[in-house]
């Protein structure tokens, strides 16, 4: 019979930040002498000259060195994912008109969408609506919807995945109920099946090349923080509309 692991201690998130903490230190100490290696090489093998028999062997060395700093870097990314995902989320919440919020997010990221293909449409309310947020805070967790949009949407082209149309991305505020404002981030990408859906705000799930898995979880952490939820709703091949309902108060 399967046996389910042992639970993890309490304190588990914070031992788990506390020892990311402790790596990236020699982490660093590592990548900075690896770099001070590749920069050795290359001064050696300006003074040595092409042509001469240890040019062969400075250049493996070289090229060590480089996987070297590569993989230090790579590991240091790693590091700094997990504890912004893993870190402490305390927002300062103050009354912000989201309307204005959004205006200065479109004003960031609109380039990027273009640059991307993708076409950055927002609704804007006529009336401020205000709610007490933590600014910062709020714009990271809509950055990663904002972001994974314009990238899957770009890769379902790249793919010829069916999808629900040219590359729209519709940012758009509501207040459904007295005390609650909806703001929904909705793609015309390629929607996602029944798996992906139920895994989606699992550390560490990707379905995309190059992707780290932690953009929903650290979205999904921001918003719970203010006491709101984000809610999916996604068909294949038409598109997914993403949720965040958060309380004014
Ligand atoms: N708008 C979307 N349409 C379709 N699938 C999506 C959408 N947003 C997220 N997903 C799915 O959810 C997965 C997890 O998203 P998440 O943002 O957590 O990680 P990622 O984008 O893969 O990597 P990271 O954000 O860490 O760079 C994605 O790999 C993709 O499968
Ligand atoms: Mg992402």
């Amino acid at each position: 019979m399967a046996t389910s692991p042992p639970p993890l201690p309490a304190d588990f998130a914070p031992m788990a930040r506390g020892l990311a903490h402790e790596i990236k230190n020699p982490l660093s100490t590592i990548s900075l002498n690896a770099q001070m290696i590749q920069e050795d090489l290359r001064h050696v093998r300006d003074v040595v000259g092409e042509g001469s028999m240890l040019a062969d062997e400075l250049a493996r060395a070289a090229r060590r060195a480089d996987g070297l700093v590569r993989e230090t870097a790579r590991l240091r990314d790693i590091l700094e994912d997990f504890l912004r995902f893993a870190g402490r989320v305390e927002p300062d919440r103050q009354p912000v008109d989201l309307g204005v919020l959004l205006d200065e997010l479109v004003a960031f990221f609109d380039p990027q969408a273009c640059e991307s293909g993708a076409r950055l449409r927002y609704l804007r309310p006529e009336k401020p609506v205000v709610a007490a947020v933590d600014a910062r805070l709020l714009k990271q967790a809509l950055l990663n919807l904002l972001l994974n949009a314009v990238q899957i949407m770009a890769e379902a082209r790249a793919k010829r995945t069916p999808h629900g149309g040219a590359a729209d991305l519709l940012l758009r505020v509501e207040e459904p109920a007295p005390g609650i404002v909806s703001i929904h981030v909705t793609d015309t990408g390629p929607g996602m099946d029944a798996a992906t859906k139920k895994r989606l705000f699992e550390p560490y799930f990707s379905t995309r090349r190059g992707g780290t898995g932690l953009g929903l979880p650290t979205t999904q952490r921001i918003i719970e923080a203010h006491g709101g939820r984000i809610e999916v709703n996604s068909e294949p091949g038409r598109g997914t509309d993403f949720t965040i309902h958060l309380p004014v108060a």
